[in-house]
């Protein structure tokens, strides 16, 4: 298994530019699934979970083209002969995020057999949300070994309550209603930017998705989808993530094509820390190594402050004066890189769902293993400020959200470098 290794304590400079959301391209990509027209993506980011989605597509039938894909061109898909209506097991618990290929499956062939995700790093994780919403349009779903097994003549619109914001259910009953007959409402709905995205990327293609962003979204079902060329927005964790590189090393860093509308919660935090950020024509500028004071954070659904830039938030408070209580309220075991930090001499403390974080002077570095997408890129954050050398193991963690991650800390003049297995 690959290695990063990070001798910490350089300054980074200059400028870095975003990558397309990994989040919002997961769900756009399977939306081509509802069509058998011709649909190209742009700005689709080349990451181990992108390729998996491209394998699993593929596998069902849908023609990819990736020929005009690299260095940030296009992606074409073409769902024209889908030959196989199934997610395996071995694709669904690779990325949970394959789960999605339900609704759409559903909507536009009448039937689907998707495997249960099973557990994840970070928690439990069902998909009973899912799961309701389309028996609420009319699906009828059975358990069998392993997978479910869904089916619907066609489905039927309905009015959809979520008990939580989910994400992920949002974005599966979004593609299914939008081949629904009648229309659709879902309530408690999830309102990141992914799912206005993809909601934007549905009406290109003929949907008629009304309020995507909010609370309520409602969805006018037609009888067929067309083809479309959408750009995927840029990813606002990562765009997050390297906002926190610059806060932690000396130097001043251009973050750009971030959406600052995207990261309100998480910027005004790190202003509340006394964080130096202005607002430049193309996203965010970071003047790092100040004297940071410590933030109570407490992550909550969109536009509260994201679960997936919390583990990064740590590593700041590690180092910041005072002491600062992390929450994390949406996935119940997502603290496992807390321990890897105490082992680069960081002072936390868990306390059930929350961290209590004594800031100290100095991280140290020390060999230290990623056990999730987003504590693997906080033990990276960790290495570039800590005291002489990190050996971060298990990278194919990072390899799934962060594209040439070591190219772009590198250019920005950090020292850190992938050993191959
Ligand atoms: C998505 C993101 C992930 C992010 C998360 C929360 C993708 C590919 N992943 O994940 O990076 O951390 O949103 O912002 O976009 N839940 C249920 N029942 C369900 C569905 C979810 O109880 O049917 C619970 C989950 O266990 C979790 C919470 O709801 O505690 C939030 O999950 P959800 O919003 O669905 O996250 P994902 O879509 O899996």
């Amino acid at each position: 298994m690959d290695k990063i290794i990070i001798q910490g304590g350089r300054p980074l400079e200059g400028e870095v530019t975003v990558s397309g959301s990994k989040n919002a391209a997961l769900p756009i990509l399977i939306s081509s699934l509802l069509t058998a027209e011709r649909c190209v993506y742009q700005s689709v980011p080349d990451l181990a979970d992108i390729h998996t989605t491209l394998r699993l597509l593929s596998g069902l039938g849908v023609k990819v083209d990736r020929t005009a894909w690299a260095g940030g061109g296009e992606l074409m898909l073409q769902a024209e002969r889908v030959e196989k209506l199934e997610a395996s097991y071995e694709l669904v618990k690779t990325m949970r995020a394959s789960f999605l290929v339900l609704g759409p499956l559903l909507a536009r062939f009448g039937e689907a057999r998707v495997s249960t995700p099973g557990g994840c790093a970070i928690g439990a994780r069902p998909v009973n949300l899912h799961l309701k919403g389309l028996e609420a349009l009319g699906a009828t779903i059975e358990q069998d070994h392993g997978y479910l097994a869904a089916k619907a003549s066609r489905l039927r619109g309905a009015k959809i309550y979520l008990d939580l914001p989910s994400v992920g259910a949002t974005e599966n009953l979004l593609m299914a209603a939008t081949l629904a007959e009648g229309t659709t409402v879902i309530e408690n709905a999830a309102k990141e930017p992914e799912i206005e995205d993809l909601a934007a990327a549905l009406n290109k293609m003929g949907a008629k998705i009304d309020g995507a962003g909010g609370d309520i979204v409602k969805i006018e079902g037609v009888s067929e989808l067309h083809g479309v060329t959408h750009r995927v927005i840029p990813d606002r964790i990562e765009a997050g993530s390297f906002v926190i590189a610059g806060a932690l090393a000396g130097g001043e860093v251009s973050v750009k094509g971030a959406r600052l509308a995207h990261l309100d919660a998480f910027l005004s935090k790190l202003k509340e820390a006394g964080l130096m950020l202005t607002a430049d024509q193309d996203g965010v500028r970071v003047k790092g190594g100040g004297n940071l004071k410590s933030v109570d954070v407490t992550t909550l659904p969109y536009p509260g402050f994201p679960t997936d830039l919390q583990a990064q938030t740590m590593v700041l408070m590690s180092v910041a004066e005072g002491v600062s209580v992390i929450t994390e309220t949406i996935f119940e075991n997502r603290f496992m890189h807390a321990q890897e930090l105490d082992r680069m001499g960081a002072d936390i403390r868990l306390e059930g769902n929350r961290a209590l974080i004594r800031g100290v002077k100095q991280l140290s570095g020390a060999p230290v293993m990623a056990s999730d997408l987003r504590a693997s890129v906080a033990l990276v954050l960790a290495g570039l400020v800590a005291s002489g050398t990190t050996e971060v193991s298990r990278v194919y963690h990072l390899d799934r959200g962060y594209e040439h991650i070591e190219r772009k800390l590198s250019q920005l003049g950090a020292k850190i470098e992938r050993v191959k297995a």
